[in-house]
C-alpha cells in the first residue's frame, strides 16, 4: 500500500478507472445533481481486490455490479478531511475475468465545492439559471466519485438532463441534444414537479483520456459565434457580449497555426472558448476543446489574447504532458508560460512578451515575500501532504518555472532548445509525469547540461536562482525607470505615458512599492484616473496600492469591484490590501461586510479563499 498523491486516497495497488459513463439530472431548485457514473476498469488480476475514491459534498445512494445489478459492498470513512474529502471504499468482483464496471449512483450537494449555481437575478440575462465547473486542481470528486489525481487518466461519455430552455457545453465533442427517453424521465431523483416534455438531454464523448481536473461543462442559456475554422465562442446568450468575444478573439486560429508549428500537431479536435460570468474564479481554464474564461479578459484591446494563448498552450503543456501531482505543478504552469510567450512573441511582437516577462519577473519577486516564512513554496518541486492547493496557489510554478526553461533556452540556444521541446511533447503526450522524469529526460537529450545549469538549485532550491534573469527591452526598462522616479516624487508627464495600453500600466503600479504616500496616490488618479480603468488589471493594481497607501476614498471603488468580479487575482490583493493595510479597523469591518454582501456571488472555490485571507488577518 502507498498512497500516489498526497491530495488523493488513491493507491499504487488499485486499479484505475480508464473510462467512465455519466448521467446528469439537474435540478436547479435544490442545486444538486442526481448522477449516475459508470466505472470501468481494466481487466485483473489485481494486487487489491478493492478500491478507494474520493468524494466530497456527495451522497452516494447505491453501488452496483452493473451486469447482475447485485450490490457491492462499500464503506465511508465516517472521518471528513478538510482537504482530501471522504474515502469511498468499494470491494470488487473479483471473479470476473475480463474487464468490468461499477455503477454508482449519487447526486451533489448544494455546497459541492466544483459548482457555482447562479440564480436568475445572477445572471447576465436575468431570468434563468447558470451553473458551471471548476475542477482543477482537487474539485472533480466534488461532482463524481473518482481517483481524483492527474496520475489518472479517463475517456468519458456524458448525458446531461436540463431545463428545455437551457443548453449544455463540455470541454468533450457534443453528439447531440434530443427529449429524454422514457426510461430517463423516471429520473433518478423524486422530483414532483418533474415532466418529460420541460427537460432535454444533451450527448457528450470525450475521446481522449483526461486527468479527472479536466472534467468541465456548463448549463445555462448560452449562445456561439463562429471564430474560426475550429473555433466557436460560447456565453450567455447577449448580442453583445457575443460580438464582443468574437472580436477580442478573432486571432484564434493564428495562434493555434503557431502552436502547432513549435510544440507539433494540436491533438483534440476543436478550440473553442467559453466566457463565464464575472463570477469565475480564474483567468481561464484549460478545459479541453474548450477553455473558460473570465469575461474580465474582453477588454477590447486584444490583450484577452495573452490569456487565451496561455489555455492554448496548455493543450500541449498540461493536456497532453500532465503533471503526475500537484507536487510537479511547475511541469504544467511553468512550462505553459513558457509556451505562451513564444506564442505571444510571434503574434504581438517582441516588445509585447518582453513586457509580460517583466510582469512575471515582478510578480515572482513579490511571491518570494509572501512566502518569506514559508519557503517550501518558493521550490519549483514542493511537498504538499497536509497543504491544500488553493491556499498555496502562486505565480512561482509559473514564472520561476519560466525562468528554468528561459535559461536552458540562453543556454544551448533556441533552435536546439525548440527541437527538444517538440521530442518531449511526443514522447510523454497523453502521460502523466513527474519532475525526476523530466530531468532524466533533460540530461538525456541535453548531454551536459547538469554541469552548465545547477538543476538541483532550480528545482529543489528556495528563492530565486541567481541566473534568473530579468528581461530587458526598451519599454521595460522605461517604465520600470519611471516608476523609479515617482518613489522620489515625478510623476510620468502625459507624452511618456500616450501610448501605453493595460499592460504598460499594470508593470508601472506594481513597479511602485507596496505603499506610498496618500496624497501621491491621489494626485496620481487625479491625473490618470486609474481607478475608473475599464481595463480590470490596471483599476485593482491601483485600488491595491490606494488602499495598502491609507486612502479612503477609494473604498467605495473597492467595494464596487469586490462585487461586480469574483476572479480570484483580483479578491486576493483587494482583500489583502483591506485587512493588512492602515486602514486598521474600519478597513477590516468593511472587508468583513464586502465579504457577507458578496459572497453568495463567489464561486465556492473563491468563497474559501477569502474566508481564509480574513480569517488568518481578523
Ligand atoms: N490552470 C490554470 C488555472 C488554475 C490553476 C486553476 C490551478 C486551478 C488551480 C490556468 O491555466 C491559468 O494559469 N490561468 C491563469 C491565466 C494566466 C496565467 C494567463 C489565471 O487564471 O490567471
Ligand atoms: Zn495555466
Amino acid at each position: 500500500m502507498a498512497p500516489i498523491d498526497p491530495h488523493s486516497f488513491s493507491d499504487s495497488t488499485h486499479p484505475l478507472a480508464t473510462h467512465s459513463s455519466f448521467s446528469f439530472y439537474f435540478d436547479f431548485s435544490s442545486s444538486t445533481i442526481h448522477a449516475s457514473a459508470l466505472l470501468s476498469f481494466p481487466p485483473p488480476p489485481y494486487t487489491c481486490p478493492f478500491i478507494s475514491l474520493d468524494t466530497r459534498s456527495l451522497s452516494v445512494h447505491s453501488v452496483l455490479d452493473p451486469t447482475t445489478l447485485t450490490p457491492l459492498p462499500f464503506s465511508r470513512d465516517d472521518y471528513d478531511d478538510p482537504i482530501k474529502g471522504r474515502k469511498l471504499t468499494i470491494t470488487l468482483p473479483v471473479n470476473s475475468a475480463s474487464s468490468f464496471s461499477i455503477l454508482i449512483t449519487y447526486s451533489t450537494s448544494p455546497s459541492s465545492s466544483a459548482l457555482q449555481w447562479l440564480s436568475p437575478p445572477q445572471t447576465f440575462n436575468k431570468h434563468l439559471p447558470f451553473v458551471y465547473t471548476q475542477c482543477q486542481s482537487i474539485h472533480a470528486r466534488s461532482v463524481f466519485p473518482c481517483q481524483d489525481t492527474p496520475a489518472a487518466r479517463l475517456r468519458y461519455s456524458a448525458r446531461l438532463n436540463v431545463p428545455r430552455q437551457l443548453s449544455a457545453v463540455m470541454a468533450a465533442a457534443h453528439l447531440g441534444r434530443r427529449p429524454p427517453l422514457p426510461n430517463e424521465s423516471a429520473g433518478a431523483c423524486d422530483d414532483a414537479l418533474w415532466c418529460a416534455e420541460d427537460r432535454a438531454v444533451e450527448e457528450f464523448s470525450m475521446e481522449q483520456p483526461i486527468p479527472p481536473y479536466l472534467f468541465a461543462f456548463a448549463v445555462g442559456e448560452i449562445g456561439s459565434r463562429e471564430v474560426g475554422p475550429r473555433t466557436r465562442v460560447y456565453a450567455e446568450l447577449a448580442p453583445a457580449v457575443l460580438e464582443a468575444a468574437a472580436r477580442e478573439f478573432a486571432g484564434t486560429e493564428e495562434m493555434i497555426r503557431q502552436g502547432e508549428r513549435l510544440f507539433g500537431p494540436y491533438e483534440w479536435g476543436r478550440f473553442d472558448l467559453l466566457v463565464l460570468p464575472p463570477s469565475f474564479p480564474y483567468g481561464g481554464m484549460e478545459n479541453p476543446r474548450m477553455v473558460f474564461l473570465t469575461p474580465t479578459v474582453i477588454k477590447g484591446d486584444a490583450s484577452g489574447a495573452q490569456v487565451v494563448a496561455h489555455e492554448l498552450a496548455h493543450s500541449w503543456t498540461g493536456n497532453l504532458i500532465t503533471n503526475k501531482t500537484n507536487e510537479d505543478f511547475w511541469l504544467n504552469e511553468g512550462f505553459t508560460t513558457y509556451a505562451e510567450r513564444r506564442i505571444v512573441e510571434i503574434v504581438q511582437g517582441e516588445e509585447r512578451a518582453a513586457l509580460n516577462i517583466g510582469i512575471g519577473w515582478r510578480g515572482l519577486n513579490e511571491e518570494m515575500e509572501r512566502f518569506k516564512d514559508n519557503m517550501e513554496f518558493t521550490k519549483l518541486k514542493t511537498k504538499q501532504e497536509g497543504v491544500d492547493p488553493d491556499d498555496v496557489y502562486s505565480q512561482v510554478p509559473y514564472e520561476k518555472g519560466f525562468q528554468f526553461l528561459w535559461r536552458i533556452e540562453r543556454q544551448i540556444g533556441r533552435p536546439a532548445f525548440d527541437e527538444f521541446l517538440k521530442k518531449y511533447i511526443a514522447a510523454f503526450k497523453f502521460q502523466s509525469i513527474d519532475t525526476e522524469t523530466f530531468l532524466s529526460f533533460l540530461k538525456a537529450n541535453v548531454v551536459g547540461i547538469e554541469k552548465e545549469i545547477d538543476l538541483d538549485v532550480w528545482i529543489h532550491g528556495t528563492g530565486i536562482p541567481p541566473d534568473a534573469f530579468e528581461p530587458v527591452s526598451t519599454i521595460y526598462t522605461k517604465i520600470v525607470s519611471l516608476a523609479k522616479e515617482f518613489k522620489l516624487g515625478r510623476m510620468p508627464r502625459e507624452d511618456e505615458v500616450a501610448e501605453w495600453q493595460g499592460q504598460e500600466w499594470e508593470l508601472y503600479l506594481e513597479n511602485l512599492p507596496k505603499t506610498m504616500e496618500a496624497s501621491q496616490v491621489v494626485a496620481l488618479n487625479a491625473r490618470y484616473r486609474l481607478s475608473e480603468s475599464k481595463d480590470w488589471e490596471v483599476k485593482v493594481a491601483f485600488l491595491q496600492l490606494a488602499t495598502s497607501s491609507g486612502c479612503r476614498e477609494f473604498f467605495g471603488e473597492v467595494e464596487k469591484t469586490l462585487k461586480e468580479v469574483g476572479r480570484m487575482k483580483y479578491l486576493r490583493p483587494l482583500y489583502t490590501a483591506l485587512v493588512q493595510g492602515p486602514g486598521k479597523e474600519e478597513a477590516k469591518i468593511l472587508a468583513k461586510r464586502i465579504f457577507a454582501e458578496a459572497c453568495d456571488g463567489y464561486h465556492p472555490i473563491a468563497q474559501g479563499v477569502v474566508e481564509s485571507i480574513l480569517s488568518k488577518n481578523l
